[in-house]
């Protein structure tokens, strides 16, 4: 078999833990499945920081590019919190995101049924919720043009949100074809009442639309949408939006799961290649205790079998290992409704790999 190299980016707080036990999985993968994975790793946010002076070394953007596949941990932590932009490891990932041209990020929350007791919202409500969030990566507000100036009324900030039409047009066929793939179902959400780039967003949507015609469109303003998600969450299939609203409304949708410690993620461009990492962020109140989540991350690898080698089967024996160490009833504190009995993030991954079976 070929072999396939995964540029591994470890970054702060939780990220190596849960990248430790991602890396189990692979190993174990190779053992079952005869696949090669070349692994290296180097420094990416904080600590790429504090020993290079800056959050995306050329170095370790080279070694991404070389890449087939890119799995990161999380960046971030109170240290670098009051840093100037180019010295902020969150600086790094918009640029690693930009430069390796990963403008769609597809973030699935599905239920795992014995996990209804962890989530905040009723049971009833969750059965059957199974959704995506396309979320569009690489424009908007993160990307546009950002200063500050002084004004009579003292300093003014600026944050500008752009839009071309080619930027939505690629994201919107992405999640029209993803919706494909599923119930049929896309849910484009927007603030066209208000945005301009909402506006052009929405116009872009209706115009490709009847392309897919086996599909069902609604569009959903996206103060709205935060409250269905909440209130009929089974309803969604797949959701596509602009680059801020999906960042809010994915962390949202985690919780319908049970805890963020659970949602994984894909970040893709026009290849194959792909970028794939945990939704949640460092948890730097958790991290160095070995108590963080590591499914998060585990299903990320899965989603990159997935989508960027085609390994299908090996996917889903990831992910029938995880369903079947949580249907045990093993937890870690997040999604635990009994704390006493959480166990921590290498237990946990340890669990997941000795359940991986072909
Ligand atoms: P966060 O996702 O790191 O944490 C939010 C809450 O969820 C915390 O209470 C945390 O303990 C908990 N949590 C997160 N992941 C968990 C896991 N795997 N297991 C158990 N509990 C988990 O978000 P935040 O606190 O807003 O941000 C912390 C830092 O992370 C900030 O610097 C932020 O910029 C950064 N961040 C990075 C990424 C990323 O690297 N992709 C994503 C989000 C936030
Ligand atoms: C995420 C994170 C990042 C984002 C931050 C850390 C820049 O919240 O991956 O969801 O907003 O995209
Ligand atoms: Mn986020």
């Amino acid at each position: 078999a070929d072999t396939k190299k995964i540029a591994i980016l470890p970054g702060d707080g939780i990220g190596p833990e849960v990248i430790a036990e991602a890396v189990k999985v692979l190993k174990k993968t190779e053992e079952l499945f005869g696949y090669k994975f070349e692994t290296e790793s180097n420094l990416f946010g904080g600590i790429a920081i504090d020993e290079k002076g800056t959050p995306l070394p050329q170095e370790t953007l080279e070694m991404c590019k070389r890449a087939d596949a890119v799995l990161l941990g999380a960046v971030g932590g109170p240290k670098w919190d009051n840093n100037p932009k180019e010295l902020r490891p969150e600086t790094g990932l918009l640029g690693i995101r930009k430069a390796l041209g990963l403008f769609s990020n597809i973030r699935p929350a599905v239920i795992f049924d014995c996990l209804k007791e962890a989530s905040t919202l009723k049971p009833e409500v969750l059965e059957g919720t199974d959704l995506i969030v396309v979320r569009e990566l690489t424009g908007g507000i993160y990307f546009g043009e950002k200063f500050r100036r002084d004004t009579d009324n003292g300093q003014e900030a600026v944050d500008t949100c752009v839009y071309n039409v080619k930027e939505v047009e690629r994201i919107v066929h992405q999640a029209f074809q993803i919706a494909r793939t599923r119930r049929k179902k896309l849910c484009s959400v927007d603030k066209a009442n208000v945005l301009e780039t909402s506006r052009l967003w929405r116009e872009t949507v209706n115009r490709i639309a009847p392309e897919y015609p086996d599909v069902e469109l609604e569009h959903v303003l996206v103060d709205n949408c935060a409250m269905q998600l909440l209130r009929r969450p089974s309803s969604f299939d797949v959701i596509v939006t602009e680059n801020m609203f999906g960042d809010i409304l994915s962390d949202e949708a985690a919780m319908l799961t049970g805890s963020i410690g659970m949602l994984s993620s894909a970040s893709l461009g026009e290849g194959s290649f792909g970028l794939y990492e945990p939704v949640h962020g460092s948890a730097p109140d958790i991290a160095g205790q070995g108590i963080a989540n590591p499914i998060a991350t585990i299903l990320s690898v899965a989603l990159m079998f997935k989508l960027s080698f085609n390994y299908q089967e090996a996917g889903d024996v990831i992910e029938n290992a995880v369903k079947n160490v949580l249907d045990a009833g093993h937890r870690t504190g997040d999604i635990a409704v009994d704390k006493s009995k959480a166990i921590g993030t290498t237990a946990m991954g340890d669990l997941i790999v000795a359940a991986m079976k072909r």
